[in-house]
This record gives structure tokens, sequence and C-alpha cells, in this order.
């Protein structure tokens, strides 16, 4: 199958969030399967230009319209000996190549517009017709929508998946975007349209064949006001369908991870001790104890549950326990984990910082790990966690719901600790269930941690249902 993914970041050479890491596995694990051929379109951001380890090509360039303007692109191709993916990049200095951010600029929508144009043209220049096209958030919604205006009859057959990850951000733009920069046919402003004002993400929802989204319990959620950000009336008229995202188990390997004091697996969990005592130093904590050291890596933003932890941390000092939080944000919270750090000198350790060596160590080091989303499509730390054999404590929503079922005393099964409603009590109260395991059976303790590590979160099985899913989509059910 010809398969073309299109989004804003992908690792290794962009990442921001759990989207980069996706887009690094998923493109990777399809064109391991037979008969498939990837390639994979990003922007040519500053950040991507000015690494010497990102080594192009140079394949073409030609002018391209944008409404009223004649803009540049340059097509770029990562130097690689692996035929089956391929990685382009969209050159343009005005748009990506001459500025340090990649989200936030005030014309982000001209900018994404520009890019999921460009992407069509590129694919146009290329003659990669793609069985396959498959856009990730709204960076790419504009791609499907240009296909279909402007490109339907030079691939008629191609079919078009777009994958909600974060819909909190859908590109709204003001009405006039329409014809001032969009410039397409006028049957396309309906799509585009909502509440009044241009709505990228709605236009690729209604045009793309299905709309999938990182989990089904989130698939399910998205139906729903509270979760939609107001797309819940579109969604509930899409073809909307859930696959859990899983982890690049060749970069997360807690066997071969450079960056732990000691590699370990589920069959030998000692090096996990020698991780949990260089923790301890690392970070400042006293080594005089037995407590559990509950981590946390993560954006601090609301509505990954962080209010929650503030508004507990009081009570949490008063439990047997350390605390690790690894991750920046918004100031209010930063400064909340900061004093309380202040407060407990060697119970908490707080790092205002973004380091994936760091975060290595603390998904190895830990115990327990938290996550108290207010929602959460997929969320990849939890797996990783697992992964470490670090047991996760979550609220029950979206991929967290489906990735961590509840640990049952009686019989041993499940993963970690749960609680239902996005409140600080239950928050707390779980993790005094998980604490209650830790102290009261550390057998038991230790025995749901291995189970933990010996879960498959590999990107094996997610990448078989996409599979799945495309070939539905161009052949029918089998
Ligand atoms: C977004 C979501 C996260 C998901 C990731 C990758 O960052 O918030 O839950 O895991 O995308 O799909």
């Amino acid at each position: 199958m010809r398969i073309a993914m299109v989004a804003s970041e992908a690792a290794p050479f962009v990442k921001t969030g759990g989207l980069g890491d996706v887009m690094q596995a998923l493109p990777n694990a399809l064109s391991k399967l037979k008969g498939n051929e990837i390639c994979l379109f990003l922007p040519y951001y500053k950040r991507i230009k000015e690494n010497p380890a990102v080594e192009t090509e140079q394949v073409g360039s030609f002018s391209m319209e944008l409404a009223w303007r004649e803009s540049y692109v340059g097509i770029l191709r990562l130097k690689s000996r692996r035929k089956k993916l391929q990685v382009y990049f969209i050159d343009n200095d005005y748009y990506f190549g001459a500025r340090s951010t990649v989200y936030g600029d005030f014309d982000d929508g001209e900018r994404f517009a520009y890019f999921s144009k460009a992407v069509m043209a590129a694919l146009y220049f290329l003659d990669f017709k793609p069985d396959i096209l498959h856009c990730h958030d709204w960076q790419a919604a504009m791609t499907p929508v240009y296909l279909r205006a402007l490109y339907h009859d030079w691939c008629p057959q191609t079919k078009l998946v777009f994958t909600i990850h974060n819909v909190e951000y859908q590109g709204w733009a003001d009405a006039s975007f329409f014809d001032n920069i969009l410039g397409l046919p006028d049957e396309y402003r309906a799509s585009l349209t909502f509440d009044g004002a241009i709505n990228m993400m709605k236009g690729a929802i209604e045009l793309s064949d299905i709309v999938t989204t990182v989990s089904k319990s989130y698939a399910e959620e998205l139906r729903y006001p509270y979760y939609a950000h107001r797309l819940d009336g579109v969604l509930r008229n899409a073809w909307l369908w859930g696959i859990t995202n899983g982890i690049d188990t060749d970069v997360f390997d807690p066997e071969t991870d450079c960056a732990l004091s000691a590699n370990y697996s589920a069959a030998d969990m000692n090096g996990k001790w020698v991780n949990k005592r260089a923790l301890r130093e690392e970070m400042g904590l006293s080594t005089d104890t037995d407590a559990p050291i509950l981590g946390m890596v993560t954006r601090l933003a609301g509505h990954k549950g962080i209010d929650l932890l503030c508004y507990i941390g009081q009570r949490l000092m008063e439990r047997e326990i350390q605390l690790v939080i690894v991750g920046t944000g918004e100031k209010q919270y930063e400064y909340a984990l900061s004093a309380l750090a202040r407060q407990y000198p060697g119970r908490i350790a707080v790092r205002l910082c973004f380091d994936p060596a760091l975060a290595s160590r603390v998904y190895a080091g830990c115990d327990m790990y938290l996550m108290p989303s207010k929602s959460e499509p997929c969320g990849l730390s939890q797996l990783i966690a697992m992964h470490y054999g670090t047991v996760p404590i979550v609220a029950s929503t979206g991929g967290l719901r489906d990735t961590v079922p509840p640990y049952n005393p009686e019989t041993g099964e499940g993963r970690g600790f749960t609680f239902q409603s996005y409140n600080a009590d239950d928050f707390l109260g779980a993790i005094d269930r998980a604490a209650g395991l830790y102290y009261g059976d550390r057998d038991a303790w230790n025995r749901l941690a291995r189970h933990d590590m010996e879960c498959d979160f590999s990107w094996q099985v997610p990448a078989n249902e996409y599979m799945q899913l495309y070939s539905e989509l161009l052949y029918g059910k089998q």
C-alpha cells in the first residue's frame, strides 16, 4: 500500500508532545509491513534546517498560489537508505525556515494552510499517488480539503484518513480567511465554516473518509461537549474510530536505555532498585527511607490534572512518600510546585525543564507514576511508565481508561490504580490504595510492577489495526 502521512511534528526531527512520538513510530511500524511504501511530510523548520544530523537533498521546487500570493515550495528528502520510508520536508523560509517557533505565531493558520496545500502539490510533483492519505491534527487538516478540491481527478482512488490527537486546537480563523488565504472553490465554504468563522479541523472531519482518534474510549468521549471543545455535533455525524497508540519499544527500553544507572528487564528487576537509589541522589531526596517515589513527567497544564496535585500537596506530605516532578508549563503551577518543594526538602523534587534523559531516569527510578488528567486522548507516559515497571495511578478517562485497567486485589489482575471523577479527594484515595499495597504486601506490589513490564505496548498491534482500517476503506470489509 502507498501511504502518505502528513503532520506538523515527528521525532527525532521536531517534537513538542505525544504527536511527535506517534509520527516517528507509526510510519516506521507501517513501513516494516510487507508491501507498504510510506512517505511522511513535515515542515522544514529552522531547527531542522540548522541540525547538522539531518542530512537532506533537494528533489524539486516550484511556486504555488496561496490565494493572491505566489509562494516558493522546496521539497527536500531525508537522505536515508530505507526506500520504504521516505521523509520529505516542505521548505519555505518565510513560513518556516527563518523562525525559531514551531507553533504559536500570529499567522499559524496561514502557515499550516500553506504547508497542507504544499504537501498536495508535492505529492503531485513527485507523482506519488497515495492509496491512503493520512493527516494528523489541525495543522495538516487542509491537505484532505485541497485533495478534494484541486487534485481529485489526479488521484480519485485515494482514501482520506484524519486523526485527532488534540481537539483543543482546531485551526480557527476569521471568515475572510476562506477567500483571502485558502482560495478554495465556494462549494467548500460550508464544510470549513463553523459559527460564522473558519475551522480547519471541521473541514478535515467532514471531507475525510474516516476520522480516527488515539483510543477507543476517547472516540466515545469526543461525541460529548465536555470533551469535544464544540466539535461534538460535527463528530457525532462522522465515522469516528479509535486506535490506541503504542510506544516505540526500541526508543523506550529499560534493557538498553543508556540514560539509566542500570539496565533491567521483567525477568530481573534488580536494576530498577539501583535506579531508584540513583534518582534519590540525583534529585536530592533523602535516602534513609523505604518510601515509594511517585513521579510525573508532564506539561504543567490544567488539563493534565496539575491543579488536583497542587490541591492535595500538603495532605500528600502527611504520607510516607516522596514525589518527583519534571516538566514545564503554566507559571501558576511552576510556582505552586516549586513552593511545595521548598517547604518539603528531601521529600519533593521539582525540575522545571524538558529533559528526555532525566525523564527516562524518572520512569525507571519511581515506583508509581501519576497521571490525573482531566481528559486524555491516549497518553503515552503511562505506557512508558508501565514498560519501565512503574505502576500508574490515573484518572479513568480516554486512553488512560483503556490502557490501565484497575488493579483487583482479589485476583491480582489489572495494571494500576484509577479514580473515576475528576476530583482531588478521589485522586488522593487512589494514591492511598496504591501506597496501601506497596506497604501492605510488597510481593503483590512487585508482581504488579513485573506484570506491567510484561505487557505488549509496541506499535505492532496498532499498526495492524491501521492496516485493517486502510484495507477496509480501499477494498471494503473482507
Ligand atoms: C496528544 C494527546 C495524547 C496522545 C498524543 C499522541 O498529545 O494529548 O493523549 O497520546 O497526542 O497521540
